[in-house]
């Protein structure tokens, strides 16, 4: 019997490479085909499944492949960084005919990506701009829930991989609306001299508003459970902004390679009462990797007076006038605001009537 112990492992021997390929092969099936019911059921509310977390890893891998920093191998000549337009919806785009005013005559000079909700079909004005913009490839989101942060990630690495002459990317929603032209904005972002904006794009700052010492932090730290952020996410360097910003290219590249902190942020929180997850992740990790590379405050004006369950001032017609819309622009950062939100779809008539005299009159 001296030979037993051998006599097992031999027999296996001859094919153990197909063995063990068809061992992995079967083990892989048996994980996509049981894995939802045998690991810990993550993300029972609106959350991001498997299939959509490996097809977002894959997008996002792409795009920190495909993107140089470089633009000498395009071959062209004079080349004019853009600005990137990431609209997240789940509606429609009710302003698109202010938008369009706001692009025209600046062709070559921004892109226009759309976020929506998969399920429905967006329309447009006969003849927008906006209409034969690229839509995404684009999943469902959800209030208090992580599918946001993932909206917006898909935005930033489709955007990256389209263009290379993206330098900014401006996240805006459908109920934001431009408060200057886009000529201004461009200048703001870009400088005078744009053919240097390529060269000197590692001193591009973002401008995302990061806040600490707000007194619901501590409460949207616990949203997921007692230190269940640690050791990721220490709370002293939790923070809390704007959901909507404009991001330098470089912290574009640097948010979508980001798996540390997602993987705390990916979890459904407990308390949905104090769930904010796309206010967090991107000012926590920005804060964290480059807080001198952002200016901490936003472009994109908000009124937080009287807000009702998390929603801000929701502007109606009646409040439009150009009065309103010079106040918006006031800002005590470095640039007056760009954008503002939020707009209901009732003010459009009366802000194409003041768009030429007051909104892209700087
Ligand atoms: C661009 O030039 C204008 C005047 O032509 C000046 O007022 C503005 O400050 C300049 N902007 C930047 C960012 O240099
Ligand atoms: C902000 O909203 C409040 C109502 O909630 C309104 O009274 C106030 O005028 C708004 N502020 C601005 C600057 O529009
Ligand atoms: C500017 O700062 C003052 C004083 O802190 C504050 O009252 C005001 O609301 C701020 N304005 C804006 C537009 O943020």
């Amino acid at each position: 019997m001296p030979n037993k112990p051998f006599f097992l492992p031999t027999m296996l021997l001859p094919s153990s490479p197909f063995v063990y390929s068809f061992l992995l092969l079967l083990s892989l099936f048996l994980i996509f085909l049981f894995g939802p019911q045998i690991l810990p059921a993550k993300s029972q509310h609106p959350g991001i499944s498997t299939a959509d977390e490996i097809e977002d890893l894959a997008l996002f891998h792409r795009a920190s492949v495909t993107t140089s920093n470089t633009i000498s191998h395009l071959g062209i000549t004079n080349p004019r960084p853009k600005i990137a337009f990431l609209f997240l919806t789940n509606t429609d785009l009710p302003f698109a005919p202010l938008w369009d005013r706001f692009f025209n005559n600046n062709q070559n000079l921004y892109n226009i990506y759309i976020h929506t909700d998969p399920l429905r079909k967006l329309s447009f004005p006969t003849n927008s701009l906006l209409k034969s913009r690229f839509v995404i490839p684009s999943k469902p989101t959800a209030r208090a829930s992580p599918t946001l942060i993932s909206a917006a990630r898909r935005l930033l690495a489709n955007a990256l991989i389209d263009d290379p002459l993206n330098l900014y990317f401006a996240l805006v929603s459908q109920s934001c609306i431009p408060l200057h032209s886009f000529h201004y904005i461009y200048h703001s972002l870009f400088g005078n001299s744009t053919l240097n904006a390529f060269a000197t794009q590692h001193k591009h700052k973002s401008y995302i508003e990061i806040l600490a010492n707000e007194p619901t932090l501590q409460d949207r730290y616990d949203a997921r459970g007692h230190n269940v952020m640690l050791p990721e996410i220490p709370f002293e360097e939790f923070r809390v902004g704007s959901q909507f910003f404009t991001l330098s290219k470089r912290h574009a590249l640097m948010v979508i390679k980001e798996r540390k902190l997602w993987r705390k942020f990916r979890l459904p929180c407990i308390n949905t009462d104090s769930c904010y997850p796309e206010e967090h992740y991107f000012p926590t990790f920005l804060s964290m990797k480059d807080p001198r590379g952002c200016t901490h405050y936003t472009l994109t004006r908000v009124n937080w007076t009287d807000s009702v369950g998390g929603h801000p001032h929701l502007y109606g017609a009646l409040e439009v006038t150009p009065r309103l819309v010079y106040s918006l622009r006031q800002s005590n950062s470095t640039y007056s605001h760009f954008f503002a939100r939020k707009f209901s779809q009732d003010c459009l008539e009366s802000l194409l009537e003041i768009a030429d005299r007051v909104i892209f009159k700087d």
